[in-house]
């Protein structure tokens, strides 16, 4: 018997998370139509000063130019395809590493040692493949597809949501954060993030530290913008660990793969899934203050997440993944409260209604 096709109201079959050929189609249907997070403004300040990172096989870079706006480009040579960049650095020029064919920071070709006098040679038509580029909040953003509509189309609204929550977003800094690999699919993760169904059996210390669970709903953020929109009230007295007194918590899950999390007080962080196969995926936390700066008491707040809610989940996720490959999991009904709250799933559904408008068309 063929397993049932996805429904509302129900957990997809394991195939979503495991099969190759269904991880193709997500990935040509969404995750290469999708805004994918780069670094953040602050992590390339001058001229000159480039980020590389990938896109699952597609490696791309962000490079700061000299009228200081950005520009992002394929990372590959297009001469015989070497990468031309890697990690972080800053250059005036950007030279292939292979046969030293140079380029401008806005991708022209400049130089290509040997080629001087060749007939068929026309430097002036060689060129970096340039990648759409868009910013939120100082964050900065990378999408394949030259027909995206902007960040401000895909998510309306939710800037002025960041800025209200947190007004100094602008002037923040990448202060640090940490990168592991999950043994999952990239969407176990993000339904994991997205769903505090489990907080109160899994994350007490998260529970009791950093928000209050009674307060906890996520909710989508509107009918045009595909963002999950996570708030609950802050945690005080004696089991807060830090003071949380200044304001509430508010997370924001901009589909597929990102999230700017403000914990109470203003304390900026961030969640980023890259998927690297169908069972593996990367992912990123960083941290954010007002001068790049980690005072102890970010310090302690950042180690506490680190060894219990960020472990706890790494655990969940890979377990989750193993089940879905079962030959035994049979999907249930999701758990819906139509009023919202901690005990409902009623993101996971809004998720897998996101995943099948993008990939039936
Ligand atoms: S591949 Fe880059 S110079 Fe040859
Ligand atoms: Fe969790």
């Amino acid at each position: 018997m063929n397993e049932p096709a996805a429904t509302n109201g129900q957990a997809l079959p394991g195939r979503y998370y495991t099969d190759p050929t269904l991880f193709s189609a997500i990935k040509e249907g969404l995750l290469y139509k999708s805004w994918h997070f780069a670094c953040h403004e602050s992590q390339i300040p001058e001229t000159g000063d480039y980020f590389a990172f990938s896109i699952m096989d597609q490696d791309v870079f962000v490079v700061r130019q000299k009228d200081s706006s950005l520009r992002c480009f394929y990372n590959v040579c297009q001469h015989r395809g070497h990468t031309l960049v890697e990690g972080a650095g800053r250059a005036n020029l950007l030279v292939c590493p292979y046969h030293a064919w140079s380029y401008a920071l806005d991708g022209r070709l400049r130089g290509a040692q040997g080629t001087k006098g060749q007939a068929n040679f026309d430097r002036s038509r060689i060129c970096l493949t340039e990648v759409r580029l868009d910013r939120f909040c100082g964050f900065v953003f990378a999408n394949l597809d030259p027909e995206a509509e902007p960040m401000s189309e895909a998510f309306p609204g939710v800037e002025s949501a960041v800025r209200a929550l947190a007004p100094d977003i602008e002037e923040r800094v990448y202060a640090g954060g940490h990168e592991v690999a999950e043994s999952c699919n990239w969407l176990v993760a993000v339904e994991n993030y997205n769903e505090c169904y489990h907080c109160k059996m899994v994350h007490r210390t998260f529970s009791s530290g950093v928000i209050d669970p009674g307060s906890y709903d996520i909710q989508a953020f509107s009918e045009a913008a595909k963002c999950l929109h996570h708030t609950a009230k802050a945690q005080s007295g004696d089991t807060a660990w830090y003071d949380t007194s200044r304001s509430d918590y508010g997370s924001f899950f901009l589909w597929p793969l990102f999230s700017l999390q403000i914990y109470p007080s203003g304390l900026v962080n961030t969640y980023h899934w890259r998927p690297e196969g169908v069972g593996e995926t990367t992912i990123h936390r960083g941290w954010y203050s007002k001068d790049g700066v980690i005072d102890d008491a970010m310090q302690r707040v950042i180690d506490l997440d680190r060894q219990t809610t960020f472990e706890e989940d790494l655990e969940l996720v890979k377990r989750v993944q193993r089940g879905l490959a079962s030959r035994g999991y049979r999907p249930s009904p999701l758990v819906i409260n139509p009023e919202g709250g901690i005990d409902s799933e009623h993101s996971i559904d809004k998720l897998h209604e996101w995943l099948m408008e993008a990939i039936d068309g």
